[in-house]
Order: structure tokens, then sequence, then C-alpha cells
């Protein structure tokens, strides 16, 4: 099988303070078709870990060693018009406050075309039945095209950016906490479209969260970060029934039951040594 992407030994620091590392030596592979569910809590470095493959990281942040490849191609050497290409069009993505990432004064027919004619040309009618077929794909009516943003509910809009990070059919999506934001039923929802979507058009999908019941449910493998490093990582069922490392233990003990009793239990940190660092 063809590899979609491979980060090899990713390390990351602010650029103010290089001694202090945000992400650390990152290793992980992705095959088309499946899905790599990053976990671990807030501040892990999932985000710029999904930052640095779009090669979005602020100026703020210095990538220091690493390489990503994608499809075979280490796209830390790409400059930006290179990159302007394949992001949106090979590499599609969902942005973690995607709430705040659609522009309120465009309809959202018309942000759901603008990839399509700016990657592959679309224009006029071609371009309005292909965003119609998108809106219905993600289950929104194609009469919606026409309206604002703020017309749509949250799990509307929610269904807007997936249409608009699959417009071009991209090899890889990389979606950031996409569904935290929404309630169970539609949390519930998306997932199974982003699974269904995932298997129809062969995609590789690198699906962050924090939650272990998203994980459950739609990852093949499973990466687990804390403090900026994979402290284990392996295939789902592997990683859920047999946790080797002790913080995927603590995380998993923290996932309530479903009379939530185990709900809300602190995280003992004793296994981490003297340094802050795992052990
Ligand atoms: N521009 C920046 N300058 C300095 N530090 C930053 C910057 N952006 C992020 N960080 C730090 O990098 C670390 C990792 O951040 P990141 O956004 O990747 O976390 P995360 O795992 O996505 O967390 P969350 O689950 O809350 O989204 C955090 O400690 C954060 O404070
Ligand atoms: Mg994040």
């Amino acid at each position: 099988m063809t590899e979609l992407l491979r980060i090899e030994g990713l390390t990351i620091v602010p650029a103010a303070m290089p001694e202090r590392m945000l992400v650390k030596d990152v290793s992980l592979t992705l095959q088309p078709g499946r899905t790599t569910c990053v976990v671990g809590e807030s501040g892990s470095g999932k985000s710029l870990t999904a930052l640095a493959v779009m090669q979005l990281l602020s100026k703020q942040l210095k990538q220091i060693s690493g390489r990503v490849l994608f499809q075979g191609q280490d796209l830390t050497t790409l400059n930006h018009e290179q990159m302007r290409d394949i992001r949106g069009k090979r590499i599609g993505m969902i942005f973690q406050e995607p709430m705040t990432s659609l522009n309120p004064v465009l309809t959202v027919g018309y942000q759901i075309g603008e990839s399509l004619t700016v990657h592959l040309g679309l224009k006029g009618k071609a371009l309005k039945a292909r965003v119609a077929s998108l809106l219905e794909q993600v289950g929104i009516p194609a009469t919606r095209a026409d309206s604002y943003p703020d017309e749509l509910s949250g799990g509307q809009r929610q269904r807007v950016m997936i249409a608009m990070s699959i417009a071009c059919e991209p090899a890889m999506l990389i979606a950031d906490e996409p569904t935290t934001a929404l309630d169970v039923t539609v949390q519930a929802q998306i997932l199974k479209l982003l699974d269904e979507l995932k298997t129809r058009m062969n995609m590789g999908m690198l699906f962050i969260t924090h939650d272990f019941g998203v994980v459950a449910d739609i990852a093949d493998d499973v990466v687990v970060m804390f403090r900026g490093e994979i402290v284990e990582s392996g295939p789902v069922a592997q990683v859920l029934n047999q946790p080797q490392h002790p913080y995927t233990k603590a995380l998993l003990a923290c996932v309530p039951d479903a009379d939530g009793k185990k709900a809300l239990q602190p995280i003992d940190y004793a296994w981490i040594d003297g340094d802050g660092v795992p052990a």
C-alpha cells in the first residue's frame, strides 16, 4: 500500500524560547482509507502537529527538525505557492474553531465553491451543480447554498466546513476536534459522515480529539500524545484494550461509564519523573 503521510522526528519550539519543546520528536504514518486518531490532553501538541503538516505554524513558532512526507514529497521543502496548491486540493483541513472559520458576509455556496474555482477551474453551471452535490453529501438541502452562515444551525455550519474541506476530494483530511462544540447526536452524525467519506473516497484521515469515545467510534490507529511527545501508538483495539503506558491508562480511566461513575477522576501523574518528563 502506498503511504499517504509520514511524519518523521517533528520538533517544534517557540522561536523566542528554543529550549522549550512544544512538540518533541513526533513520528507517525497514515495509510489511504484509514483513520489515525491523535489523542492527548489540552496543550499536548496535537494542533501544532496538524498545523506543521499543513505548513501553517505561526511565526512565533519554529520547526527545528523533522520531515513531513505527503505521498512521498517532503512538504517542509516546498515554497508558499507549492504549498497553496496542495492545501485544500490534496489535503483538506477542518480547523479546531470551525464556527469562526466561515466568512459571515458570503453565502455558504460561494464559500464551498471557492476552492473548486481556484483549484479545479470550475465555473458557472458546473460549479453550481458540484456545490449542490457537496451540500447534499453532507446532509444539507442544496437550496441552502444561498444562505449565509448565521442562517444555519451550528451543526449545519459544521457540515458546511466539512463540505469545504472535501470539495476537491483530497487524498487526506486533517480534522482538528471537528465535533467538540456539537451536541452528541449531531456529533454522531458528523462522525458517521466522515467515516463514510473516508471509505468512499479512500481518503486518509488524521483526526484529533481528546475524547476516547470518538476514538472508539472511528479510529483504525491511535497515537497518544503527552506534553509534546508520543507516549504510545498502535491499532485502536490494542491501545484501548491493552494500554501500555501509564498516561494512556490514566486517560482511559477518566472515560465515564454509561452510568457516569468513573467520570472526573483526576489523573495521577506519579509516573512522571522529577523533571516533568514521562518515564
Ligand atoms: N504561538 C505559540 N507560541 C507559544 N506557544 C504556543 C503557541 N501555540 C501553541 N503553543 C503552546 O504549544 C503547546 C501545544 O499546543 P497545541 O495547540 O498543539 O495543543 P493541543 O494538544 O492542540 O491542545 P487542545 O486540546 O487544547 O487543543 C501548548 O502548551 C501551547 O500553549
Ligand atoms: Mg488543539
